[in-house]
């Protein structure tokens, strides 16, 4: 068996202090340092129709019973810093060197402060306030004891079925490249040990989000060419940029366990992208290696995951880890291949400086946790998300109306305004969309509320109804006909009516697929019916994926996708619709006209006749509804000056691009300058379109701002799937430039030699 080296751990002294531990090790301890247990402290089962509670009913007492050995690396899902510090005192008492846990979340859009979705995030193009937000959630989790988070989701998502695409930042690899830099940068500051910072773990590697038919966990078969040009880039820029794990993904990826994948866990990560951090497995995945059908039983599973490239188990119940010293004994484990792995545990640990202070200052959690600095942060990121889509005769911003009625369930609702993958949260302290039009019109204003219709509720429940105010309630006493009669007059005798629809948030996220992209349940009958009584209408959508808008966006004027905002929520809501800040965000996926669309990209290539490309169907067009970049302003932007700073480059070099734009309206505005390239001819077929450049820009009314956006071999390369290497084809460029992905400004340039596969610009990876 071979063992590959493991690229820098970290400072001589770490390597000296870890092998020193190392040593004094025995086999059970290091494979205990390799388990990461789930920690519930759950109320006792309820008969609530959630599914794997029983699993998680013996947790408390298998764990404490594995912390006493001192066979316990890693924890997760405790988040309380007095619980922190009371397990970690078990597990620096039960380990015999004194070797604390390392405690793990899903801080996926914040802690207590809940930034919006990451989708949302990766909506507003904004790098910066992106790297803002998440070095807020990494200060909060830091603060109660968390050194290490499952975040961020890098998986790029095509199929909106997929209820996972909420995680992500959409379809394009090199949005998602840009989105996923910056949540580590904001995770991890300048590296593993920085204060206030915590391990970012992107994940699942990889090819998650291509599940067949958008269901969860299903199988993912994707060609060479979309691996390495599309899904891989994301997690590439998150290794560069220094993230200190990666996750592992459930499912088979064209036929292997991306859990017990050694192509892409140790030849792909490891060996020709050098990450020196550890890898950890999705929760319950190395298990999963025999439901696969791949291992036999839980010592091969455990074998065949450690020897792949997984260092650490996320488990529930008996971990296969805890059978590794089975693995070893009968010889499928090398100790060089469980050694490599402990150190890499053992290196962050150092690192992070837990080997040093293992317990939280539980005084200081509870300031850091109420500092409104974070709640400030919040309100930028959720307004800077905000994307809007339509806005005929500039009802948007709203003029000091008389009235106003807000009207659905969703816009009352402070739960579904955090959005999934938040636990933590303060509901009292969360402003919904409701609360943040309340607080914003003015005394000359009058706010009516009615929901109109009672909640939808998932055909499945999903495992995360375990957790408390997962579910919506059915309203006691909720008179249907007379609730959406009660709205409707409400909306008719209103000056304007603000119309909050979505999905609830337990409908999107993980194990959230869905068969259909409609409204659930009676909301769009409801915005029908408010439609109907002549009121200028508003159209909120409080979605992680996109909806079915066909009626919507012929039939509402305005339509501002607000997505699960968050804490400040409603109130950065307030701040666009009354037109405190205008709307910048963009579109991060091709928005389909209906299900039967999916998947539809703009990166598409270009085939047989080419002209039809929008009449692909009979029945509707295929073209999206909205295009990828898609988002509209309160402002007017153009853009000229299209140019180059020289018209032909040789292979490996760089062509400058400039582009001048210019707000051409009558009020500050942000602007997401776009750039997309296509390659006329080549080696192989490229896409359309891509993007190989943004900026999000602030620009005073008539104010206009140069761009400059490098085109070089890092855009120009291409994965070739005949070549089976990386190539810079002799071509001709276009460029387009302009504010989303139908860009009309256009120039090109050629690139002259062929690229000479081992000639400096490129490796294999
Ligand atoms: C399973 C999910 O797939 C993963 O993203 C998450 O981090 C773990 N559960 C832990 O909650």
């Amino acid at each position: 068996m071979s063992v590959r080296s493991t690229p820098a751990l970290g400072s001589a002294e770490v390597a000296d202090r870890v092998g020193a531990l190392l040593g004094q090790m025995s086999v059970a301890e290091k494979a205990g340092q390799l388990t990461q247990y789930f920690y519930f402290n759950l109320p006792p089962a309820q008969d609530n129709g959630a599914t794997p509670q029983h699993e998680f009913q013996d947790q408390p007492a298998i764990v404490e019973a594995a912390l006493a050995k001192g066979e316990v690396g890693s924890l997760l899902f405790v988040t309380d810093p007095a619980e922190v510090n009371r397990l970690q005192r078990l597990a620096v008492a039960g380990n015999r060197h004194g070797i604390p846990a390392l405690f793990g979340f899903d801080v996926i859009h914040g802690l207590r402060t809940i930034l919006p979705v990451p989708i949302a995030m990766a909506a507003s193009w904004d790098p910066d306030s992106i790297e803002q937000a998440q070095a807020v959630a990494a200060r909060e989790a830091r603060a109660v004891g968390i050194g290490w988070t499952f975040a961020p989701m890098v998986d790029i998502a095509r199929d909106p079925r997929w209820g996972r695409i909420i995680e992500g930042a959409g379809e394009d690899p090199y949005l998602a490249a840009a989105v996923a830099v910056a949540q580590v940068r904001g995770f991890q500051g300048d590296g593993l040990g920085s204060a206030d910072r915590i391990i970012a773990g992107p994940k699942h590697f990889a090819g998650y989000g291509a599940a067949l038919g958008g269901r969860d966990y299903d199988e993912v078969n994707l060609s060479d060419s979309e691996l390495w040009n599309v899904y891989l880039p994301p997690f590439k820029a998150a290794v560069e940029a220094g993230a200190g794990n990666i996750m592992t993904a459930y499912m088979d990826l064209n036929g292997i366990p991306a859990t017990g994948n050694d192509w892409l866990l140790t030849e792909v990560l490891r060996g020709a992208w050098g990450f020196g951090g550890f890898v950890v497995s999705d929760a319950q995945a190395v298990h999963n290696l025999r439901t696969h059908g791949f291992a036999a039983d839980l010592t091969d599973a455990g074998g065949r995951a450690l020897n792949a490239g997984v260092d650490m188990e996320m488990a529930v119940g008996d971990p296969s880890y805890a059978h590794l010293p089975e693995a070893v004994e009968a010889g499928q484990v090398d100790m060089r291949v469980l050694d490599a792995a402990v150190r890499r545990i053992l290196t962050a640990k150092a690192r992070l400086g837990l080997l040093d202070q293992p317990y939280v200052d539980e005084e200081r959690a509870r300031e850091v946790l109420a500092d409104p600095a974070h709640r400030a942060v919040a309100r930028v990121a959720a307004q800077r998300s905000a994307v809007l889509l339509r806005n005929e005769g500039g009802l948007l911003p709203l003029a000091s109306p008389g009235s106003i009625a807000v009207i659905g369930p969703l816009a009352d609702s402070r739960r579904d305004t955090l959005g999934p993958w938040s636990f933590d949260f303060d509901l009292d302290e969360t402003v919904s969309v409701l609360d943040g039009i309340r607080n914003r019109a003015g005394a000359g204003t009058e706010v009516g509320y009615a929901p109109g219709i009672r909640p939808a509720y998932r055909t499945f429940p999903s495992m995360f109804d375990m957790f408390a105010n997962n579910t919506p309630v059915d309203p006691a006493g909720f008179d249907d006909e007379a609730e959406l009669a009660r709205a409707v007059s409400l909306a008719g005798a209103a000056d304007v009516a603000l119309v909050v629809l979505g999905e609830w948030q337990n409908m999107i996220g993980e194990a959230a697929s869905r068969s259909s992209l409609e409204f659930p349940g009676r909301q769009l009958e409801l915005l029908q019916a408010v439609v109907a009584t002549g009121t200028p209408v508003v159209l909120l959508i409080m979605n992680g994926r996109p909806l079915d808008l066909r009626w919507v966006a012929e039939n509402v004027p305005a339509i501002l996708d607000i997505w699960y905002p968050g804490t400040q929520g409603g109130a950065a809501v307030a701040d666009v619709i009354f037109g405190d800040v205008a709307p910048g965000g963009k579109l991060p996926f091709s928005w389909p006209r209906s299900v039967g669309q999916v998947p539809i990209i703009y990166s598409h290539t270009v085939s047989h006749g080419p002209d039809d490309q929008g009449r692909r169907y009979w029945d509707e067009a295929s073209t999206p509804l909205f295009p990828f970049g898609y988002g509209l302003s309160y402002s007017r932007f153009d853009y000229s000056d299209l140019t180059l700073d020289r018209g032909q480059i040789g292979s490996g070099q760089t062509v400058t691009v400039s582009v001048t734009v210019t707000n051409a309206g009558e009020r500050a505005a942000d602007e997401v300058a776009q750039l997309y390239i296509h390659q006329r001819h080549g080696s192989a077929s490229r896409p359309a379109r891509e993007l190989k450049g943004f900026r999000r820009v602030s620009l005073a009314a008539g104010e206009s701002r140069t761009l400059r956006f490098p085109l070089g071999p890092g855009e120009l390369r291409y994965w070739n799937a005949a070549a089976r290497d990386w190539v810079i084809d002799a071509t001709t460029i276009d460029v387009f430039a302009g504010g989303d992905s139908t860009a009309e400004l256009t120039t090109s340039f050629t690139i002259g030699a062929r690229f000479a596969p081992g000639a400096g610009q490129g490796s294999r990876t």
